[in-house]
């Protein structure tokens, strides 16, 4: 099946975005009240946008009122292929059906989902595990088998990463609301800065660049007085997802490679948000032409967000002896069939091809947005991984984080669910199914274009 042939809009429901009560409406509302009532504090999504949902098909959500949004957020990135793809739904049914939990004995739905991921990843990476339901546990599978296999303790991650909630993935993780009052967690994680060209962490402009990020990384690793001790591995997201949609420049992930190789350390991709297509390519690192050591999977491995992570890994690390890492949930039935259908038709119908070229649109409509727009600093991404920086002054390039919480809150009264986030909490960002049609995402970036024009004429 190639795109040509895919009616992308026949996945999504019919209409949208149409807003018949403004969100959160009644029944949207008692659910959203049921929640603050019982849940947890911590909850947060359904603050930025209040809504309940009832159903869900493509690139389209339904809430509990009625009302018709436009999905430009996927679930965090989740529904690579769609909610509700009719394919993967039917996989998912039959595996219920079957059997739903096997511990790691060996089922055929999770030999089809590893052979679908070998066929995805290259060549160099043969050697899977499949682990706990969320990204944070691939994370820790990763770290785990860097430490192992290197008898070494520290690590290196990247300002602006995000790698997830548990103990050691947070401690990668560098947002310091996320940890505040919760430190210490795990010891020596030093932070390098990433290519974020737009507030370059040395100052420097696109064409004064001499990849001063990449030296610095080096430098720690060189100078016997930079307080890092030889690191397990460096851990870095191609493309960073929660730190702003940050594409870092050509020579980056090149010149990381060249330095972990260089001083024997390993290279963990996290992958979790920006692979299984998201990029245009099956993983980001692609973009590159490096190869890691160890890649982390989640967030669309499990077809339509059934939960599931992986790692995948060079054969020379594959020294665990039995039960080393164990757990009950090693590995998701359902998610193995949802996951292999899902991986199935991404290759097989050309969708890698489709989020490119509509990445490449969407990024070109956000780009003229950008120019004309006196509080878009940059917009920015790569397939349909986007983002728009908001600033309150172009010149200084002063955070606006106020604005992208508004944008959102506009855009989700307009239909159209969006997120937020980036260093200062100041970017909005797509990450929207690659199944969307070509027509939904344009509508999409009309509603945000507008939104953008009515904050600027009412800017408080
Ligand atoms: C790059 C990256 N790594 C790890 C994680 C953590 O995944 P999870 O929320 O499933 O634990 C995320 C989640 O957003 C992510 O974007």
């Amino acid at each position: 099946m190639k795109p040509s042939t895919i009616k992308f809009d026949d996945l999504s429901l019919p209409g949208a975005p149409r807003i018949a009560v403004p969100p959160p409406g009644p029944k949207s509302k008692e659910l959203l009240e049921y929640q603050a009532a019982h849940e947890s504090s911590a909850i947060s999504y359904a603050k930025g946008m209040p809504m309940a949902v009832r159903r869900a098909r493509g690139a389209t959500v339904e809430d509990a009122d009625g009302n018709l949004y436009i999905d430009c957020f996927g679930g965090a990135g989740v529904m690579a292929v769609g909610h509700g793809h009719p394919q993967v739904l039917k996989a998912a049914h039959e595996q219920i059906d079957l059997v739903t939990h096997a511990l790691d004995i060996p089922t055929q739905a999770r030999k089809d989902l590893g052979e679908m991921l070998i066929r995805a990843l290259p060549k160099e990476l043969t050697r899977l595990f499949f682990g706990g339901p969320t990204g944070s546990d691939a994370i820790e599978q990763a770290m785990k088998l860097a430490k192992y296999n290197t008898g070494r303790i520290p690590f290196i991650a990247f300002e602006g990463g995000y790698h997830g909630m548990t103990a050691g993935a947070l401690a990668l993780t560098t947002t310091a609301s996320h940890k505040e009052g919760l430190l210490p967690l795990v010891p020596e994680v030093h932070y390098a800065p990433y290519g974020y060209c737009y507030r370059c962490a040395f100052g420097r402009r696109p064409e004064e660049c001499s990849m001063e990020c990449t030296q610095y990384l080096d430098r720690m690793l060189t100078d016997p007085h930079s307080g890092v001790m030889k690191p397990a591995a460096v851990v870095v997201e191609p493309i960073q997802g929660e730190g702003g949609s940050i594409v870092p420049p050509a020579r980056f992930m090149p010149n990381v490679r060249e330095i972990c190789d260089r001083h024997e350390v390993l290279l963990i991709c996290d992958e979790i948000q920006c692979g299984l297509g998201r990029t245009g390519k099956m993983f980001a690192f692609e973009h590159t032409g490096t190869v890691p050591d160890v890649v982390t999977m989640s967030k669309a491995l499990g077809g339509l967000g059934f939960p599931i992570s992986a790692i995948a890994y060079r054969e020379s690390l594959d020294t665990w002896p039995t039960a080393k890492t164990i757990g009950t949930f090693r590995g998701n039935m359902i998610a193995y069939a949802a996951g292999a259908a899902a991986l199935r038709f991404m290759m097989e119908s050309g969708l890698l091809e489709h989020a490119e070229r509509l990445g490449l649109t969407a990024l070109k409509l956000l780009e003229a947005l950008e120019k004309d727009s006196p509080i878009i600093g940059e917009a920015r991404g790569k397939g349909l991984m986007l983002g728009v920086e908001f600033v309150t002054d172009k010149e200084t390039k002063k955070p606006a984080p106020m604005l992208a919480r508004r944008m959102r809150t506009l855009c989700h009264q307009r239909g159209v669910m969006i997120e937020v986030g980036g260093h200062y909490g100041n970017v909005a960002r797509f990450l929207p199914p690659l199944v969307i049609s070509e027509a939904l995402l344009r509508r999409a970036i009309e509603i945000f274009s507008d939104s953008v024009r009515e904050i600027e004429q009412n800017p408080s």
